[in-house]
């Protein structure tokens, strides 16, 4: 049995007495209504969250004021009709046996939705690092309206019987902004030296402590470092910290980072060790004695034990793990720590989807996360004999979800190991936790008794002869490889061959195509001691987002490593020791090259379909044989064709 004993500790903070030292961190979801206002998605989500027994549930940001909401469905809390639908949310947290805090909330000028309307506000007409667009600079009535309306959401908070408020003065937003330099040119009383930038902060505390009561907790999430070029650092955090204790804060939450920060540090890609940035919890707590709580890429209790037992912070803050699977906790607690599915730290179904493709929250790895009123948590009525043909994430999960729904499954996987092109992504730099993940889906359709065949090829006549009720058809993609003059060529070698180190990596290398495969080809053979590197795309630009945080790392690297992208561009030859390219009409002879590996793309492999179309048997494609995609679809494909097996 693990020793969570520090962990595990109660601590009273004023009238809250938290369980433990586990807390959910604000996380936005997207799942409110239209009107801002708690909708049985995220009453769904938040209940199934508060199953994970942390003592201390923070919600999303909740917009005190009406020009400081992010987007329409984000929860407002600045006016008194919002606060039944928001008592639910304590409601549901107190049945649980745990507190929960709300998060007090004004966007500034990161808001997309405000700038579009001509409605964000900010210390100074100064525009978004990531929107553009200029906010207006607010007048000192308008400060003072915003501070007031901090007070009144406190009190409501308190009215809907939360246990604590926190207010986010991290991450960029309103009362960030006013204590960066970046977004905080004043020359009244509220720009200038810190103090002067830390003002806005301090009425905001003092005018919550004034409408909450003198015993009332009150967290203060801070970004302890700008984590940007010419922003605050960490000392200057440390000489202001104790004011905000003076002020009326009872804990201090210690994240880091603004919206600007490169890659999306917040939520730290895979790149970055669990609690990689405690030691800001630990610097704020040589300068305050009230709890720290600290947070980044913490999923392992045992890790967050370990943190806490260093002294380097009171409380452990576990956000993504949370939506990768919150039974972490009570799965060490049980004594069955290899249960948990730790979060990948890919984002693909959380924070990035919510900003760059304004979807509602997911998680790549766990198809209940921001799905929970669709997921069957009862076993099937009728129990179906499932053939599964595929053994990639997408067929793996369809088999974890049958056979925990109670139906006969069978898996059969062509190849001799399971995993499909996530084993093959998972020799890339960094990845090898996406190799662990496979092994724990294996696990899991194991344990819910799922019979898997590996190196076992599926044609139409195994199908008929083994008469299965329900196929469900994940076989994955097969590599795109172009016809082109010189493709026979030694030197020609396809990516998934490079990453199974099948093929030994050249020294002055071309890959085409800057897609993910590209991308992290290119990162391996970088790790591999190429010794030039050029990335060929007939895109204008990589499919790869460099503003996403797993993006950026690779940018990072490549560019780091000397590496050159040529877009516009297309592979019109191979010769013996050189390519001809064709870039925007002209063409280019690039020389010497000694390997060009391709990595133009994947196409389904669905030849079983026709068949099962004709043969009458109810199936499902999903994953990549629906068509190739990313992780996501494939896991959110797999479980929902199992969850709709009909009964
Ligand atoms: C989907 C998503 C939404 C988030 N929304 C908020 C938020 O509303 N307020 C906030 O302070 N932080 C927000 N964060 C940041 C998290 O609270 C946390 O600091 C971050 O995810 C790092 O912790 P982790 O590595 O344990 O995930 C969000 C993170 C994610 C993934």
């Amino acid at each position: 049995m693990v020793n969570l004993e520090y962990l595990l500790q109660e601590i009273k903070i004023k009238s809250m007495l938290l369980k433990n030292r586990v807390v959910m961190p604000p996380m936005g979801t997207g799942l409110g209504r239209k009107d801002g206002t708690v909708s049985e998605a995220t009453l769904a989500y938040f209940k199934r969250r508060v199953e994970s027994g942390a003592g201390l549930y923070i919600t999303e940001i909740s917009s005190v004021h009406p020009r400081g909401s992010v987007s329409p469905s984000a929860l407002r809390i600045y006016d008194d009709s919002y606060i039944d639908g928001l008592s639910q949310l304590a409601n549901i947290t107190h049945q649980a046996g745990s507190k929960i805090a709300i998060q007090l909330h004004h966007a500034g000028r990161e808001s997309f939705y405000q700038l579009n309307r001509g409605q964000a506000m900010a210390p100074s007409a100064i525009p978004s690092y990531v929107f553009g667009g200029s906010p207006q600079a607010m007048s000192r009535e308008e400060i003072q309206e915003v501070v007031q309306a901090f007070g009144s959401a406190a009190r409501r908070a308190v009215e809907a019987g939360f246990d604590a408020v926190e207010l986010h003065a991290a991450h960029g937003y309103l009362l960030q902004q006013f204590l960066s330099i970046h977004s905080n040119q004043r020359e009244d009383e509220y720009g200038g030296s810190m103090e002067n930038r830390a003002r806005f902060i301090l009425e905001c505390i003092q005018e919550v402590r004034a409408q909450v009561g003198p015993d009332f907790p009150i967290s203060l999430r801070i970004s302890a470092e700008e984590v940007i070029k010419n922003g605050y650092s960490i000392e200057e955090m440390q000489g202001i910290v104790p004011e905000f204790v003076k002020a009326g804060v009872d804990i201090i939450h210690a994240s880091f980072g603004t919206h600007g920060s490169p890659g999306g540090i917040i939520q730290a890609p895979i790149e970055y060790e669990q609690g990689f940035n405690v030691h800001l919890a630990r610097k704020i707590k040589e300068k305050v004695d009230i709890p720290v709580i600290g947070v980044g890429r913490f999923s392992d209790p045992v890790i967050m034990n370990e943190a806490i037992k260093r002294g380097d912070a009171d409380l452990i803050a576990v956000g993504r793990q949370h939506l990768a699977d919150p039974d972490f906790l009570k799965n060490a607690q049980a004594g069955h720590p290899e249960r948990t599915f730790y979060c990948l730290a890919c984002n693909q179904g959380c924070i990035e989807r919510l900003i760059y493709e304004a979807k509602p929250v997911r998680c790549a790895i766990n198809p209940e996360t921001g799905q929970e009123l669709y997921y069957p948590s009862q076993p099937a009525a009728k129990k179906r004999q499932v053939w599964i043909i595929g053994g990639g994430p997408a067929g793996l999960t369809a088999a974890a979800e049958a056979a925990r729904l109670g139906h006969q499954v069978t898996l059969l996987e062509k190849e001799e190991q399971l995993g499909g092109q996530v084993l093959i992504a998972a020799k890339a730099p960094y990845k090898d936790a996406y190799a662990d993940w496979i092994q724990k889906l294996k696990d899991k359709a194991l344990r819910y008794g799922a019979i898997i065949r590996t190196g076992m090829e599926v044609n139409e006549r195994v199908i008929l002869e083994g008469r299965p009720e329900v196929v469900i058809l994940a076989t994955g993609a097969r590599q795109l490889i172009p016809e082109l003059e010189g493709m026979g060529l030694p030197s020609v070698v396809d990516a998934w061959s490079i990453l199974r180190g099948e093929r030994a990596v050249g020294e002055n290398a071309v890959v085409v195509g800057a897609g993910l495969t590209g991308m992290e080809t290119a990162d391996y053979m970088i790790q591999q001691g190429v010794k030039s590197l050029v990335l060929v795309d007939k895109l204008p630009k990589s499919p790869i987002n460099p503003l996403t945080a797993h993006g950026n790392m690779l940018n990072y690297r490549f560019k780091k490593a000397g590496g050159k992208f040529m877009f516009n561009t297309q592979l019109s030859e191979i010769k013996e020791n050189s390519v001809v390219l064709l870039q925007d009409g002209q063409s280019h002879l690039l020389s010497p090259v000694d390997q060009v590996v391709i990595a133009v793309g994947a196409q389904a492999e669905n030849t079983l379909e026709p068949f099962l179309l004709r043969s009458g048997i109810e199936y499902y494609v999903v994953g990549d044989a629906a068509g190739p995609r990313r992780i996501i679809e494939a896991v959110e494909e797999g479980a929902r064709a199992a969850w709709n097996i009909s009964s």
